[in-house]
């Protein structure tokens, strides 16, 4: 059975009801969901976290659904076990306070095990053992019943197997799985940890509790019981598959293994003979799709958190076919086979396969370029170790080569392997682990960031949600809900003080899409507030950050009729900002293409910026255009609307809908600038013309990090500020050079033409200085045990000059005779040093290098280099008297004065 129709066949079972009730389909969320405490989305469970804690109240009490999942913890595991899978796609049913465990059971068992012909999985009831928590009883009870089966056939496991939870405080629960058992050539009988053998396939959580800390799997801190009794299942569809496809591991499956195969085919190795060869061909199928579906859901390659990820991704799966001895681009020639497979269940994939391959191609040739220089500074190692006589190339060395040029150690090894040297590989693990550590111990101080929303549900419960009108008034007649200061609920607030407070209802816009919140006051009886910021930090509850300007705010006394007024000038300049976001976005595909696609956003009053997906700098061409096209938009007065329609009706429409976003209300809102030129997403407020967006002036294009580039731009009448300040510098520039505006860039190149040949003339001048006095210098040598010595301080100059400076004194000391000279400069606190010694000198034991390294300690420095020039530098300048001291003795004491 392929992958898709196990995949059909799950959604259909839930679909289709039974006594236990219909399930919603609910498609997969964007593994990008904004949870502060994952990278990826884990677990089929991580978008109804809000129904199971009670946050939320869910829109169905049944739902099913197939979730892409991302987890990267075994990313070393890849390919060596059947089971680790960087991504991989969980089926699951959900119940919140709806059925509980006899309905999970029933239904898993009932799919299963129902014959194929039936639309079941058909799996033999002879080889599967249910799971329960060791004490779970009533899961005992079920199981039997349900099934028939005997005692010893529902295995009792401990916490650290039958328990789960997210890993970090959030909802769990005891669990209940359901094992296969493969047989005994996989492991002994009823060893349940072998792994190999009793395949767990479907994990069934009895999710009750409210865990507040997580240490490890089997020690946690149960705050309470969740609101409801909720069901969350998980079945591993590349499990399922692997077992109904009579295949070894997933990696072999239908949707995976067609990328093994053509890695075969350009390394011409074959799968299955050589089994170091076969992890390299499964990290490959593996990381190629990971990369794939990372891509894209919007993610880029980049040095931190899923950015590393995803580099660490491509990086291996590029190295693994160097391995397996292909060295040409391979991705071009894997990812599409990927897409090829992935487009059925993910169509999404194929519309963005322009902007998803241009990023893994990218990085690819970056990776090269990496290699390559890697390899030269290896080899520079390589080479330092076998002539200092050693055959061991030290810890921190492949430490440098892994963190500094991205070289993986595997690399290093087997390089050092040809070049016939060892690598101290416990030195490496050793700062690999203290480097892990650190990482580790910021990941933990991110987590601690985690904002209890405890307070606003608690007000979302008791008052429902606030009646929000921002898109039908500025100015509302308002009730207080609530009011706290320091995160708790406070009585009054007085001048000059700052809190929180929640309406009944509110014309305030809050901080969402990329738009800033609206400004705006508050009035009551007495007293008149400044709303400073205004957030959503539960769904429904808007709540607004205030100062009280003037008077007093009594939570039982003037607040009961509250005046909220949104600063009419400020919203005018939001929507300007907003529209005008929109407009640039179109503008830039219109000019770059449709690939060009917005990661990112945020609008103010009068300034927008945009993040998109691109990898190469803009030229001023196309930056030009951009601007172009979007002032064009405004001047055409393009119409404005928004409505309201299902996702897919939204897509059919070609509305751009943005990563990271989830839409899982009935109707989404999309807004339409110019009919299908610009449709979009977006719950912003909009001006109801283009013109009404005044102008729009771009600023300027950058990167932030790789793969993204930033436009930014002012609108309305910040535009026209920003291009009234222009011409002011015009004016002040074409004043001071007493020139016209058209002429000033002329006027200005001459200067600096004019400029540099002065600068030149003036550094003409200064060496001719310095060699004169190298004349002077020469004649002034102090002549030691028949050696001519110059060491001689020159304040002022830089390691060039100094060096100059000593090549030329040491010319003019007299041909044939033994003639040594040392400069020690000192300019902006650094300190430099070049000893240069000529032959007749050398002959007599003198070398340069030795006097460098003699002096380098007294001027808190070090250097070195050949007998006849040495140059060193420092930072201490106090005791470059005391040094050259040192030369003249060290000279005395060489040639035997
Ligand atoms: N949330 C459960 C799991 O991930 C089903 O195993």
């Amino acid at each position: 059975m392929d992958t898709a129709e196990i995949r059909r066949r799950f959604v259909a079972h839930f679909e289709a009801g039974s006594t236990w009730g219909q399930h919603t389909v609910v498609p997969s969320a964007s593994l990008l969901l904004d949870d502060p405490n994952l990278l990826f989305v884990n677990a089929g469970m991580v978008p109804f976290k809000p129904y199971f804690l009670g946050q939320e109240t869910p829109p169905y009490a049944r739902a099913t659904s197939v979730q892409k999942c991302v987890r990267t913890l075994d990313i070393e595991e890849v390919g060596k076990t059947t089971r680790h899978g960087t991504f991989f796609q969980m089926c699951g049913n959900f119940s919140f306070g709806d059925y509980f465990k006899e309905g999970a059971i029933e239904l898993a068992w009932e799919l299963v095990t129902k014959p194929v012909a039936d639309g079941g999985y058909g799996l033999d009831e002879s080889v599967l053992y249910p799971s329960v928590l060791d004490g779970d009883d009533e899961a005992v009870a079920l199981w039997k019943k349900i099934t028939g089966l005997p005692d010893d056939r529902i295995v009792r496991l401990d916490r650290s197997e039958n328990y789960w939870s997210m890993g970090v405080p959030g909802p769990g629960g005891p669990c209940s799985e359901i094992l296969i058992d493969r047989g005994p050539q996989y492991g002994a009988d009823r060893d349940w940890d072998a792994g190999d053998r009793y395949l767990e396939f479907w994990n069934l959580v009895f999710m009750q509790d409210e865990l507040s800390e997580v240490r490890s799997k089997s020690d946690f801190d149960i705050a309470g019981s969740l609101p409801k009794k909720n069901i969350d299942t998980g079945m591993g569809l590349e499990r399922v598959a692997y077992l109904l496809q009579g295949k070894d591991n997933m990696y072999e499956i239908d949707e995976v293994f067609p990328v093994i195969e053509r890695a075969s085919e350009l390394t011409g190795r074959r799968y299955g003979s050589n089994p170091e060869d076969d992890v390299r061909f499964r990290v490959v199928a593996d990381h190629v799709r990971s990369a794939l579906m990372l891509i894209g859901d919007g993610v880029t390659p980049g040095n931190e958190a899923r950015g590393y990820v995803l580099r660490r991704l491509l990086r291996r799966a590029v190295r693994s076919m160097r391995l397996l001895g292909y060295e040409d681009r391979a991705l071009p020639e894997l990812l599409p086979v990927s897409l090829d497979k992935m487009k059925l269940g993910y169509p999404e994939l194929e519309t963005g396969f322009g902007r998803i391959s241009q990023v893994a191609y990218a990085e690819e040739d970056a990776f090269r370029k990496t290699l390559q220089a890697g390899t030269q500074i290896f080899d520079l190692a390589a080479q330092e170790v076998r002539s200092s006589g050693q055959t061991r190339l030290a810890g921190e060395k492949a430490f440098a080569l892994h963190d500094t040029y991205g070289f993986p150690i595997d690399l290093t090894l087997e390089m050092a392997h040809e070049a016939g040297l060892t690598v101290d590989e416990e030195g490496f693990r050793s700062l690999m682990t203290e480097q892990r550590e650190r990482a580790k111990a910021d990941a933990r101080a991110k987590k601690g960031q985690h904002a209890d929303t405890g307070l606003y549900r608690t007000v979302l419960d008791e008052h429902g949600p606030t009646e929000w009108l921002a898109y039908e008034t500025l100015e509302t007649e308002s009730r207080l809900v609530a009011l706290f200061a320091g995160g708790a609920p406070v009585a009054s607030l007085g001048e000059g003080q700052v809190g929180e407070l929640v309406l009944d209802r509110t014309p305030f816009y809050a901080e969402s899409g990329g738009q800033a919140a609206d400004a705006g006051t508050l009035e009551v009886d007495g007293a008149r507030l400044e709303v400073v910021d205004v957030q959503r930090p539960v769904r429904g509850l808007v709540v607004h950050q205030v100062r009280v300007l003037e008077g007093e705010l009594a939570a039982d006394g003037n607040a009961a009729a509250v005046h909220a007024r949104v600063d009419p000038e400020w919203r005018l300049g939001a929507r300007q900002a907003h529209s005008g976001t929109h407009v640039v976005h179109a503008a830039l595909r219109e000019v770059l293409g449709p690939t060009a696609l917005q990661s990112g956003s945020y609008n103010r009053p009068g300034y927008l910026r945009l993040d998109f997906g691109w990898t190469s700098g803009l030229t001023a061409q196309q930056v030009r255009d951009i601007e172009q096209v979007s002032n064009h938009a405004l001047r055409a007065d393009l119409p404005v609307s928004w409505d309201y329609m299902t996702l897919s009706e939204a897509k059919d429409w070609g509305a751009i809908a943005l990563f990271g976003e989830t839409y899982d209300d009935a109707k989404v809102r999309v807004v339409e600038i110019g009919g299908p030129w610009s449709r979009e997403l977006c719950g912003g407020t909009h001006v109801e013309h283009s013109s009404q967006v005044g102008t729009i002036v771009v600023t300027g294009e950058s990167s932030v990090g790789s793969g993204n580039r930033r436009i930014e731009a002012f609108t309305g009448l910040e535009g026209f500020a920003y291009l009234a300040r222009e011409r002011d510098v015009v004016n002040q520039l074409t004043g001071l050079l007493k020139t016209q505006p058209d002429d000033l860039v002329g006027r200005v190149s001459d200067l600096v033409e004019r400029l540099r040949a002065v600068e030149k003339e003036a550094e003409k001048a200064r060496v001719a200085q310095l060699l004169a006095a190298g004349g002077q210098l020469a004649a002034a040598a102090e002549v030691v045990g028949g050696v001519h010595v110059v060491a001689h301080r020159a304040d002022g100059a830089g390691g060039g000059d100094v060096r100059t400076l000593a090549m030329d004194v040491r010319g003019r000391l007299p041909q044939g005779e033994a003639g040594v000279v040392v400069i020690i400069g000192a300019a902006d606190g650094k300190v430099s040093v070049v000893a240069a010694v000529n032959d007749a000198a050398r002959e007599r034991g003198l070398s340069a290098n030795a006097l460098v390294r003699a002096v380098g300690p007294l001027v808190g420095g070090k250097g070195g280099g050949k007998d006849d020039v040495a140059q060193g530098g420092g930072t201490d300048a106090s005791r470059i008297d005391e040094a050259l001291a040192l030369v003249t003795a060290e000279v005395a004491r060489t040639a035997g004065a």
